[in-house]
């Protein structure tokens, strides 16, 4: 029988997320990441707001707390190539923006030229729950830049080679070994320390 973790696993990979490539820019320094944590939080078409959870040992985190903006990017069904460079090292080793092709939004956050949409977001609210931090963001400005279907997580993973493949593997268990003692430690003091919801303008 396949253990409880093992079953979890399977069952949520019936769901396909789509792919967003987050950016961010604070004084010289920018970068950005890939996430599969980011929802719409209002059914209100007149004022959207955005949710992200970015892990805190992100450079990105460390961008969009000094910013307090950031940009999501929809990529196109072709565009696999754009996740290897935003999901592989840390911006705090190598400008991730300098292989592709950007400007800068009213928002100071980095746009990709090339993706199906972006969304420049003011963040208003955030939330540290250990082994992320959660932000709540005002898109300010958003555009469908190009057609077609999002990428989704799926198709990255059909795409990957096998070294690919052992990267996003590696990584990802590093980062589980890295934020367990942090989630543990913020579970466990919960009802001491309730979590706590900032206002950050
Ligand atoms: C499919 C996929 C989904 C990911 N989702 C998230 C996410 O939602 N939040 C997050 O903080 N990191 C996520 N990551 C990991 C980051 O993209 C990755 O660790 C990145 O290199 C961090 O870059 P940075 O240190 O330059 O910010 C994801 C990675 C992959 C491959």
């Amino acid at each position: 029988m396949a253990s409880k973790n093992e079953s979890t696993a399977s069952l949520l990979r019936l769901v396909n997320r789509e792919i967003w490539i987050v950016t961010s820019m604070a004084g010289d320094a920018r970068g950005g990441l890939v996430a599969t944590w980011v929802s719409a939080a209002s059914i209100d078409d007149d004022r959207p707001v955005m949710l992200a959870g970015i892990a805190p040992n992100h450079f990105t985190r460390d961008l969009i707390d000094r910013s307090g903006a950031f940009a999501l990017h929809l990529l196109t069904s072709e565009q696999v190539e754009v996740v290897w460079n935003f999901a592989f090292d840390s911006g705090r080793h190598r400008d991730k923006l300098a292989s592709v092709a950007s400007t800068q939004s009213d928002l100071g956050n980095p746009l990709l030229k090339e993706c199906l949409a972006w969304f420049d977001c003011r963040v208003f609210a955030r939330c540290d729950a250990g082994d992320r931090v959660f932000y709540w963001a005002d898109v300010e400005a958003s555009t469908q830049v190009s057609e077609g279907k999002p990428l989704c997580e799926q198709d990255v993973f059909l795409a990957a080679d096998g070294d690919q493949l052992s990267q996003l593997k590696a990584d990802r268990d590093a980062d589980v070994v890295l934020q367990r003692p942090w989630h543990d430690n913020w579970r466990n003091h919960l009802s001491e320390q309730p979590p706590q919801i900032h206002r950050t303008q």
